[in-house]
């Protein structure tokens, strides 16, 4: 966890409560983290679901790996260290996203259970929804599927500490959602993330 630097600062609410945001936006802000290998599907997933509840009417926004490591997150590498870094910035962001009162779909492969446990901690610190989707693709299907070359580049020893080939992935115990996109189609995959939303009344 990163260490407080900043001292003689103070929090300074606003005047406006969820409930207004809430009656405003339409909606509850909520955040949808995506955890999986490389090539499990969720960023396929999170672009399907994010342009369905648009269409629906619905505010949601997408937080990418690959993406965010093109700015916020761009000083950051893949060691463990670095990693639970990405996490903890990607975890604030989507908090403040879904306190915003956006549908915030969280694609990242966030291999440690602790870091991802911490993202999940600060939203209901805050009493906002956190859903933890474990897009469970077996690592045989990810590493067939390929979409970046990376696992081929991983398996030649040209990318060290490669999630699922050298390096580790820690699977949720209890995710409130799975998404075996290997047994599902995108279609379907998004069927269950709205089947989700709506039991849940967040949409
Ligand atoms: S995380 O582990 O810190 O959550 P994140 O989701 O941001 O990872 O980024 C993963 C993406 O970075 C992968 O989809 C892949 O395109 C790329 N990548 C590059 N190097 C690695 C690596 N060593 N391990 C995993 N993914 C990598």
């Amino acid at each position: 966890m990163a260490e407080q630097k900043a001292t003689n600062i103070t929090y300074h609410e606003g005047n406006v409560t969820r409930e207004e945001r809430v009656a405003n936006m339409g909606q509850k802000g909520c955040t949808l983290w995506m955890t999986g290998l490389s090539g499990s599907g969720k960023s396929t997933v999170a672009v399907a679901l994010e342009q369905v509840l648009l269409q629906r009417g619905k505010h949601a926004y997408r937080l990418d790996g690959d993406n965010i490591r093109f700015g916020l997150n761009k000083n950051l590498g893949f060691s463990a260290e670095d990693r639970a870094e990405n996490i903890r910035r990607i975890g604030e962001v989507s908090k403040l996203f879904a306190d915003a009162g956006m549908i915030t779909i969280a694609s990242f492969i966030s291999p440690y259970a602790e870091d991802r446990d911490a993202a999940r901690k600060l939203h209901e610190d805050a009493g906002i929804h956190f859903a933890e989707v474990f897009v469970n693709t077996p690592l045989e299907v990810s590493e067939e599927r390929d979409p970046k070359g990376l696992y081929k580049k991983a398996r030649a020893g040209e990318i060290k500490g490669f999630t699922g080939i050298d390096d580790p992935y820690e699977a949720p115990e209890k995710p409130e959602l799975l998404l075996p996109t290997h047994e599902l189609s995108v279609a379907e995959s998004v069927q269950v993330c709205l089947d989700y939303l709506e039991k849940a009344e967040l949409i």
